[in-house]
């Protein structure tokens, strides 16, 4: 399970902050949660992708039949939230295999919405903790640093320009990166930009003690070095 390096590094961290944990917080399609899992991966590490907490409330309010907009609806959904995550990937959500739908962009758009209220995250805010285990974790999200973990060990702020971050969720759509479809992923991007930056509770911000990444020009075998890199010499 753990790394060599996890244990090199064990003795220093259970005297001064406990289990490692490696926060990357950015903006929506950032590649963050592809970066995130391949950090994790080696070095052993668990991983926790915060947004689908989010997703899943959505998704359980749309499996209720219960309008996203209602807050008290959301604040209950968040609070009973109870979702399997089995060894296989696949995530259960009463009896459901809903790994596929909460990927949708409605259901993110939602999950953006209802993520406003202090209450949904003081609710999530609990299962996030419960995901720090030995021998560490890599959580992304976008108050990973500022709300969840404070105490990281190491704190990246993952970005890349809004045109780029359109342009690889168009070539995953088999899109190309101009014309009137493109210029929509645009659009949503930065209004879902803007949503998580306003936003009073929470917001998306990079820390203070933070590391800026800007991928606009690396691939995601260099951003994961770079991370590497970084908690090497942290
Ligand atoms: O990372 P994502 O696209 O799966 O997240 C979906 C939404 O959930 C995002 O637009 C805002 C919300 N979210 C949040 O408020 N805090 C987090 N730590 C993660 C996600």
């Amino acid at each position: 399970m753990s790394s060599s390096h996890a244990h090199s590094h064990g003795h220093k961290d259970a005297a001064h902050h406990g289990i490692p944990v490696i926060t990357i917080d950015g903006p929506t399609a950032s590649g963050k949660g592809t970066v995130a899992a391949r950090v994790a991966q080696r070095l052993g590490f668990h991983y926790l992708d915060s947004g689908v907490l989010y997703r899943l409330v959505a998704m359980k309010l749309v499996q209720e039949g219960e309008d996203g907009a209602n807050e008290d609806a959301a604040v209950r959904a968040a609070q009973t939230l109870e979702p399997e995550f089995l060894p296989d990937g696949r995530i259960m959500l009463s009896g459901e295999d809903v790994s596929a739908a909460i990927r949708a962009d409605g259901i993110g758009l939602q999950a953006s919405r209802l993520a406003v209220h202090p209450a949904v995250r003081e609710a999530l805010n609990v299962l996030q903790h419960r995901a720090r285990k030995a021998p560490g974790l890599v959580a992304d999200g976008r108050d990973m640093a500022s709300v969840v973990f404070p105490q990281a060990r190491l704190k990246i702020f993952l970005t890349a320009a809004a045109e780029v971050r359109a342009c690889r969720r168009a070539k995953q759509l088999g899109l190309p990166c101009e014309g009137l479809e493109y210029q929509r992923i645009v659009a949503d991007i930065q209004a879902r930009d803007l949503a998580d930056s306003r936003r009073t509770s929470a917001p998306l911000r990079q820390e203070p003690d933070a590391k800026l990444l800007d991928t606009s020009d690396l691939s995601i075998d260099e951003t994961v070095k770079k991370v590497l890199d970084w908690y090497r010499e942290s």
